[in-house]
């Protein structure tokens, strides 16, 4: 049995996957939640809380007595800055991906590097660190992301896979390794910070006695390297070959695909991963999906399905209404300070079907803006494999199908992080390459495949314009 883990912001999943029958066994998860704070801007958790969930969960992970752990690894949360003194001991909360406090430091790093890295990203928390808890920082000795932080509580080893320590902002993308000028010119402290970076397709190491006993798993069962979410979920919903993309529709929304060439684009739409399997993953993040979604559906007090019916009567484009979904301040555009608008009313528009098409769409828009700065690159998408809360949505798969005029698939699985974690444990277990492994274990798809309409395809694309202008006029 190859086991899965997706530490995740929300709550940290647990999956069991058989490795003979290629199927899941048993799955369990537990809720996680921000630490307490009055500090805008401000995300954190305690890692601490992170190991005594994983704990939690596989202590109740149901395994039939035959089974036996062969191999396990982590998917966690990107960008995370765990901050470790010399014995390993963690100094201060983890800031988190969704932590802007060091926003100043972003836009000032991006100055210096001469590409675009939003707050978002871990070496412009290192320099907020350094400037605003010096004693904290006197004391830190190696920096860790979540997932690698796991996997040194399981394995006692210090080690960054390329997936998510492309996340840190700094890394020299086609040798896959930090660029120590990059680095010093953050910090003269980040490179000698940073672990060693270890290969996608080889163990990091194995359980310790004591991690055995604590997390009831089998002494010396490998730990593979694990990765970021997004780069596990590419695995997880079987994005390793050129052309598949894959969407997630969560309170956040993520758009990534495979690539084998790095995708470098300076304006930071797209931020240029690396993959868990020797590839890229080059992908757009965006803070507002669902949570602008349901913002309508509470505001008319009416259910998602009630205003869906409604809404499939109201026509692409929306008669000219435009939602910009930026409630919370948006990281793609890099507008931190945005709020969310609702343009182009006319009398009779305020209709609730046409306000939550409209929603729809919004949301859409922000995603498929990535989709055209990747293909701007070169990279064109022959499906679109959407995973996520929004993709139960009917209307909204309909929409995003004519939208980005690619046709839609929908992986099974809903937890594609922790199964390509299991998947990623699996290959190391069977010592076969990650990519190969999941080529071979294609991840189950629904039988439903939704088309593409070429009949609406302006009519979005004039939509899409006007979302964009409208955008930059307001905030660009
Ligand atoms: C990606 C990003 C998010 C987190 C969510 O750059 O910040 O998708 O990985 O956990």
């Amino acid at each position: 049995v190859a086991v899965g883990v997706d530490a995740g912001t929300q709550s940290l999943k647990v999956l069991a996957y058989a490795v003979d029958t290629n199927s899941v066994l048993a799955r369990t998860s537990c809720p996680l939640s921000l630490l307490p704070s009055t500090v805008t801007g401000r995300a954190e958790q305690d890692p601490h809380s992170w190991v005594q969930a994983l704990s939690h969960c596989l202590s109740e992970l149901n395994l039939p007595s035959s089974a036996i752990v062969t191999a396990i690894a982590v998917s966690g949360q990107q960008h995370g800055l765990v901050a470790l003194d010399s014995s390993g001991s963690v100094i201060r909360p983890a800031k988190l991906w969704c932590d802007v406090e060091s926003a100043p430091e972003a836009s000032e790093i991006s100055t210096v590097l001469g590409y675009t890295l939003p707050a978002g990203f871990t070496c412009t928390k290192f320099l907020w660190l350094a400037r605003h808890e010096p004693e904290s920082f006197e004391k830190l000795h190696t920096l860790l992301l979540p997932h690698d932080y796991l996997n040194f509580v399981l394995s006692g080893v210090y080690a960054m896979e390329c997936g998510d320590a492309s996340g840190v902002g700094t890394m020299d993308l086609k040798n896959r390794v930090f660029d120590k000028t990059r680095c010093e010119k953050v910090h003269p402290k980040l490179f000698q910070s940073l672990p060693s970076l270890v290969p996608p397709d080889k163990p990091i190491g194995a359980v310790t006695a004591e991690a055995a006993s604590t997390f009831n798993l089998p002494k010396d069962a490998l730990v593979a390297p694990g990765g970021g979410d997004n780069m596990m979920s590419a695995l997880g919903a079987g994005a390793v070959r050129p052309g598949v993309l894959v969407l997630s529709l969560g309170t956040s929304a993520t758009l990534f695909g495979y690539s084998e060439t790095p995708l470098e684009d300076a304006s930071g739409t797209v931020a240029p991963f690396c993959d868990s399997t020797g590839a890229y993953l080059p992908l757009l993040c965006v803070q507002n999906c669902t949570s602008a979604v349901n913002e309508i559906a509470h505001g008319y007090g009416m259910s998602h399905d009630a205003l869906m019916e409604l809404a499939e009567k109201e026509p692409a484009g929306c008669e000219g209404l435009t939602y910009l979904p930026y409630l919370t301040g948006e990281r793609t555009p890099n507008w931190p300070d945005a709020s969310g608008a609702l343009l182009g009313l006319r009398p009779g528009l305020f209709r609730p079907g046409l306000v939550y098409r409209a929603a729809l769409e919004g949301a859409t828009f922000s995603v498929l803006h990535g989709y055209k700065v990747m293909q701007s690159f070169g990279f064109e998408a022959t499906e679109l494999r959407v995973v996520g809360g929004g993709s139960k949505n009917t209307l909204w798969r309909r929409i995003i199908a004519d939208a980005f005029q690619v046709q839609l698939k929908f992986p099974l699985e809903p937890e594609s992080a922790a199964l390509g974690a299991a998947l990623q444990a699996a290959a190391i277990a069977e010592g076969q390459p990650v990519a190969e492994y999941v080529r071979s274990h294609e991840p189950p798809m629904s039988d439903v495949i939704v088309i593409p309409d070429a009949s609406v395809a302006q009519q979005y694309a004039s939509a899409f314009e006007r979302f964009s202008s409208r955008g930059k006029t307001l905030f660009g």
